[in-house]
């Protein structure tokens, strides 16, 4: 399968300026060719893709495949396999593994086992702390020398004020930032639900916003006050986009994410009780889902990263308090934001930007362009196909998501990593449109 003819779809590639339907031809995993109405004549294969928009693959830049560790939940090549179903053919593991990523050869690791898979780029991120416990920093640059692309302690907040502001500025003397996962944990305690209606008419645990918002807030101090980078992890709340959109007007180097949940889902979830919806930050209420929309169409939200969480069956099935939070993203980052779309929260074009280019640029990698004398790294989706989320389709190894039996639009119908086919369709459903 030396040469490919992609017929049909509409390129949109922001940082090409390219918007419109063109054909493509791939030779030997390069773009040769990009142009109208190529006649098919002789390729090896011919890909339809009418109905399709074919754009730079999708960045990641908050993903946790629990390896090493805890590979019953995930591994690398689950998780690359899950990535690249979802369209994704760069991803950035979180470093809460255990052991916890702090040291060069665990950095390495992580890389090489990506390499060997060979489905997409798995980059590191490097705890900011020894073990991540908060108290003594890593030896940062020698993490970075060794692939570690930032720095982060997800799982838990960098709760020590000094060791946040040092940590800072080490990472921006790196050339990299500092991503934390905000949260008072002296406020969230032994918190389970977010604090409102929900989790006071079934009596579950709360947990309040504040505790978010507080931290987001310090950070954005720090950020001000030492000039440093830092990036928010995934932003739940109105309050808190507020608090960003307050920093970035004062000219702070802030930059945060929003998981697609968190853009979709809200705390009626707990309904039946169950801890599938179980998530930090806690899914929240409506008005922060159209706060987060809202932060993601005006770029105060910079761009969209999954916090892909895979835990194990059994551990979802213990009570409220043990329950580990987290939820599956990978397949559901593209339907939910193109739900946005449909619904005009956001555009396309920045649909495209929010999940490929920003965070591409954000870890400073080249984006991938669809331009003649590339190589070949782009997804086929098609932004309306409707699809039941059932456990066969997801890739990943655990199946945790409130999403499972619902319908959702927009599908990935192939994935070029490397000028290759990482990922093909071939799933057939029947389904009327509602
Ligand atoms: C994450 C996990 O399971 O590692 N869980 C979650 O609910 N988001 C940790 C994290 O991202 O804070
Ligand atoms: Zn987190
Ligand atoms: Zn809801
Ligand atoms: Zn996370």
């Amino acid at each position: 399968m030396d040469t490919i003819l992609i017929k049909g779809g509409h390129i949109i590639d922001p940082e090409n300026n390219i918007n419109d339907e063109f054909d493509i031809i791939v030779d030997k995993g390069k773009i040769v060719k990009v142009e109208k109405d190529i006649t098919p004549f002789a390729y090896s294969k011919v890909i339809d893709a009418s109905n399709c928009i074919i754009s730079p693959s999708f960045t990641d830049l908050h993903v946790h495949f629990r390896d090493p560790g805890q590979t019953y939940k995930e591994d690398i090549k689950t998780g690359s396999m899950a990535a690249v179903a979802g369209g994704f053919t760069t991803v950035v593991c979180m470093p809460n593994t255990i052991p916890a990523i702090d040291e060069p050869s665990l950095v390495r690791y992580v890389i090489e086992k990506g390499e060997e898979v060979g489905l997409c780029r798995v980059l590191p991120a490097a705890a900011v702390t020894k073990g991540r416990r908060g108290k003594q920093l890593t030896e940062m640059a020698l993490l970075k020398d060794a692939g570690a692309v930032y720095f982060t302690d997800d799982g838990a907040p960098v709760v020590d004020s000094h060791i946040m502001r040092k940590a800072m500025e080490y990472a921006a003397s790196l050339g990299t930032f500092v991503a934390n996962h905000c949260e008072d944990l002296s406020l969230s305690k032994d918190g389970v639900a977010h604090e409102g209606e929900i989790s006071a008419a079934l009596g579950l645990p709360p947990l309040p916003p504040e505790a978010e918002e507080t931290m987001v807030a310090r950070d954005c101090i720090l950020s001000i006050r030492t000039g440093a980078p830092v990036h928010i992890c995934h932003i739940s709340t109105k309050l808190a986009v507020e608090v960003v959109a307050w920093a970035k007007a004062m000219g702070a180097n802030i930059t945060a994410e929003v998981t697609p949940h968190h853009l979709y889902l809200c705390d009626d979830e707990w309904l039946d009780f169950h801890c599938k919806a179980k998530v930090s930050p806690p899914l929240r209420e409506y008005e922060d889902i159209e706060a987060v929309r809202w932060g993601l169409s005006s770029k105060i939200i910079d761009y969209v990263a999954t916090d892909h969480a895979p835990h194990a069956h059994h551990e979802k099935m213990l009570d409220h308090w043990n329950c580990p939070p987290g939820m599956i993203g990978l397949q559901f980052a593209l339907p939910i934001v193109m739900e946005l779309v449909r619904k005009d929260y956001i555009t396309m074009k920045r649909a495209i930007e929010a999940l490929s280019t920003e965070p591409a640029k954000k870890i400073g990698l080249k984006p991938p362009s669809i331009v003649e004398g590339e190589k070949a790294e782009f997804v086929i989706f098609n932004p309306n196909e409707p699809w039941e989320v059932t456990e066969d389709k997801i890739l990943s190894k655990s199946k945790n998501t409130p999403l499972l039996g619902r319908k959702l639009r927009g599908k990935v119908k192939y994935t070029f990593f490397n000028g290759k086919i990482v990922y093909e369709d071939t799933s057939k459903e029947e389904f009327c449109y509602d």
